[in-house]
């Protein structure tokens, strides 16, 4: 680690008083660490600006590597820490702008040390989290996201959904990104099982039909009655044709001509019934994001030899689920199935974020 002087940890102390200072305030334009000096591998620098998440005001830390970023969200105070670890041992350069001010910390590589400080007008960054702009699916005169609760009567994504509407966005973006591949002339067949109040199923109707102009029918699959009425009374206010939602378990659904098969978060064994009818109809893609592991979970008895590594409930849950996600990939690939198990969300969005896909091979 790099030693400071005390007249350079003084002015770190100054420089970070004036981020705290403007934190308070809400006038930070953004905050850059540069001149690399003893950092971790390939990182470059780190940007950081101020973000509003669920209403908390936070500093979000871009670490920008040679090939890739990673963000970070923190507090005041864990970003004060942070910073102070970095400045003058990772970093050599430190620059702070204001609404109205701007403050430049050099630092030499023998120690010595120069704040600069000046006057400047910059206008304050968005904080939103969510940029509209970037996302698939709109919530402006979305009807189906309104009738959902999603987003107000104004397009406005509320405060409490705004995880729901980012899960959204980013498995539109997934899906797409496969369904593009699927043969075009052929009317695919694209069914959900477990669908629950559509959220998913509306989102990803829409942008394939009404954005990508590919030619598809769907089908949502849901046990609850009053789910499926909810469901086909937003269907017909959005004049989505050819999407219905059939109120059925997965076991009595009968379709031989199932082109892609989802499962998001049903419940327990409704993700394996589905895994089941989606390779029973030899379709092209699975694609599951499980939910509970209960079934896994109760056989694991006791004693066992692996008592020890399930000895505290946590573990037992994990290893229930690493077990019963890794049996559903195995009998996909036994099925003829390329399979890929990932996190398609960060976890903290949710902590139901596995996805696993299974591509027919043949
Ligand atoms: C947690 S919700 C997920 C809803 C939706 N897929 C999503 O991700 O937003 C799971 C849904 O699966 C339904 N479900 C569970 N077992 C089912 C089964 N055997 N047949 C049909 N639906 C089932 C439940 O009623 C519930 O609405």
């Amino acid at each position: 680690m790099y030693l400071h002087n005390m007249e350079t940890n003084s002015k770190i102390e100054t420089f970070l008083n004036k981020f705290k200072d403007a934190f308070l305030k809400h006038n930070i334009v953004k905050l850059s660490l540069s001149k690399v000096h003893k950092a971790e591998k390939d990182l470059k620098n780190i940007y950081i600006v101020p973000v509003n998440i669920k209403n908390k005001n936070k500093l979000s830390f871009t670490y920008r590597y040679k090939t890739k970023n990673q963000v970070k969200n923190y507090d005041i105070e864990q970003a004060l820490e942070s910073l102070f670890e970095l400045i003058g041992t990772s970093f050599l350069q430190a620059l702070l702008k204001t609404t109205s001010e701007s403050h430049q910390l050099l630092i030499s590589k023998k120690g010595k040390s120069t704040l600069i400080s000046s006057k400047s007008n910059s206008d304050l960054p968005s904080k939103s989290h969510n940029k509209e702009k970037n996302y698939l699916i709109k919530s402006k005169n979305n009807k189906y996201l309104q009738m959902l609760g999603i987003c107000d009567n104004n397009g406005r994504v509320k405060d409490k959904q705004q995880d729901k509407y980012k899960q959204i966005n980013r498995y539109v973006e997934l899906m797409s990104s496969w369904l593009i591949n699927l043969d075009p002339s052929k009317t695919q067949h694209i069914v959900d099982m477990g669908s629950g109040k559509g959220y998913l199923t509306f989102a990803l109707y829409d942008y394939i039909t009404n954005s990508l102009k590919q030619n598809i029918k769907m089908t949502g699959v849901e046990l609850r009655p009053h789910l499926v009425s909810l469901c086909m009374e937003i269907s017909d206010a959005c004049d989505f044709n050819r999407l219905e939602f059939v109120s059925k378990d997965i076991n009595d659904f009968k379709s031989d001509e199932i082109d892609v098969l989802i499962a998001l978060h049903a419940c327990d064994t409704a993700t394996d019934s589905a895994i089941f009818k989606g390779i029973r109809s030899n379709a092209n893609l699975i694609v599951c994001a499980p939910c509970c592991h209960k079934q896994v979970r109760r056989d694991m008895k006791e004693p066992s030899k692996f008592n020890s590594i399930t000895k505290h409930g946590i573990f037992k849950e994990r290893q229930a689920e690493m077990l019963t996600d890794t049996l559903r990939t195995l009998i996909m690939e036994k099925e003829g199935y390329k399979t890929k198990a990932f996190e398609f969300i960060s976890n903290e969005h949710t902590r139901k974020n596995i996805m696993l896909v299974g591509k027919n091979k043949r």
